[in-house]
């Protein structure tokens, strides 16, 4: 069996994780033969050797030994560039960098198939959660009907002190980053961003159709109150940020990450702190549960490993659902149900939305709120409104409440 030679770039809490795993990963057949950080004068923990230090890409892109790139940096930009390079060169790469990937994933299948090489990376959806594989080789049929999770540890970690101790939500936030669950700009976590990556990457895997990231509703955690814990809690609910994909007919589907109100009987009800969890649906076998760490240096690095080994069996993702007949189309032509709780100064907004029908209203002097059903499509048109501090959104599941 031949010995995988990695070129790792970035060393910072996944990249250290990595590096310290590799080392005593034996059945791997692994080394990291070079590591490309952005500074060299950062102090490092003692065991990184630093004669593998470099801080030009070339080092590794240039050497005929690297058979295998690992990409673990924060900027989605410069991964772009170091990845589609590498690609080009029919380079293995393999990737945790759910922001870069989401936003090119067709131009790097293209790569791949153009020039040979292979680019795999589980770690970037759901940390040490195989929920890319399983989708793409597992769930390979018409049956699946829905992907629905907690897809983001810093979020969930911040909702789950808030809920269950009482914390303070900028304490919670301090104490996630520290913790390195967080991204180096947390609001890509709270503001659902980082989930929204990541649905987008599972949705190629899961139905084999891209969508752009910009034409998916997303809405965050970060103007969520004491208020509408209060309601949660008196509802014997907890609000989580959830992400999901969700076919709403044979041929069409429809994705959005909102926080909800999740009752106990839900699988996710009882995923807390930096823990994801991934509910599956199809016809035939109704739910099936993924549940494991999300964040963190460790956790991600396991994922990655198990990526450098399937390259060591020269597997690849084979993008097979993308090339079937009759795959469904995306829509937003669907009806929703939320809770939208705002303060006086926003009333006019929250009264201009289109809503279809109003089920229950609330009124006091310091806020108020209303339950309503309304088009996605008219979400979508009022987000940017939608984000004033006063606002908080929160989806009311609606799609199969008959099955659960
Ligand atoms: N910031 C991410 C999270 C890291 O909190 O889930 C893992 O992708």
């Amino acid at each position: 069996m031949s010995t995988i030679k990695i070129g790792l770039f970035g060393l910072g809490t996944v990249g250290l994780g990595i590096y310290s795993i590799i080392g005593k990963a034996r059945n791997t057949h692994a080394e990291i033969s070079r590591i490309c950080v952005r500074s060299l004068d950062k102090p490092r923990p003692a065991e990184v050797r630093s004669e593998l230090l470099t801080d030009r890409p070339a080092d590794i892109l240039d050497d005929p030994e690297i058979n295998l790139i690992i990409e673990v940096i924060d900027n989605a930009d410069a991964a772009y560039r170091i990845v589609s390079e590498a690609l080009r060169r029919g380079i293995a790469v393999v990737s945790g960098n759910k922001a870069m990937i989401a936003r090119h994933l067709p131009e790097l299948i293209e790569l791949q198939r153009t020039h040979g090489g292979a680019l795999l990376y589980d770690a970037s959806s759901c940390g040490s959660i195989p929920v890319i594989r399983n989708l793409e080789e597992y769930y390979d049929n018409d049956l699946l009907l829905e992907v629905k999770g907690i897809l983001n540890g810093s979020s969930n970690f911040i909702l789950s002190r808030v809920f269950d101790h009482g914390e303070d939500y900028a304490r919670a936030l301090r104490e996630a980053q520290e913790l390195g669950f967080a991204e180096a700009d947390p609001s890509f976590d709270i503001e659902g961003y980082d989930s929204l990556f990541k649905l987008v990457i599972i949705t190629v895997h899961a139905l084999g159709v891209y969508v752009s990231p910009d034409d998916v509703f997303t809405y965050g955690i970060t103007t969520i109150s004491s208020d509408d814990i209060r309601l949660a809690r008196e509802k014997d609910m907890k609000i989580k940020l959830v992400a999901q994909v969700v076919k709403v007919a044979d041929e069409s589907f429809t994705m959005f990450v909102m926080p909800e109100f999740v009752a106990p009987s839900k699988y996710i009800y009882s995923v807390d702190n930096e823990y994801n969890g991934v509910v599956i649906r199809g016809e035939c076998y109704d739910r099936q549960f993924m549940f494991g760490k999300g964040a963190g240096g460790f956790p991600t690095a396991s994922s990655i490993l198990s990526d450098v080994t399937a390259r060591l069996h020269n597997y690849r993702y084979e993008y097979k659902k993308m090339g079937y007949l009759g795959r469904p189309a995306y829509t937003t032509d669907v009806e929703l149900r939320v809770y939208i709780r705002f303060t006086p100064a926003d009333t006019a907004t929250v009264e201009a939305l289109p809503f279809t029908r109003v089920r229950e209203r609330y009124t006091s002097d310091t806020h108020s709120y209303v339950i309503a059903d309304i088009p996605l499509r008219a979400l979508i048109e009022a987000r940017e409104q939608l984000r004033a501090p006063g606002i908080f959104l929160c989806n009311i599941p609606r799609f199969f409440l008959d099955r659960d």
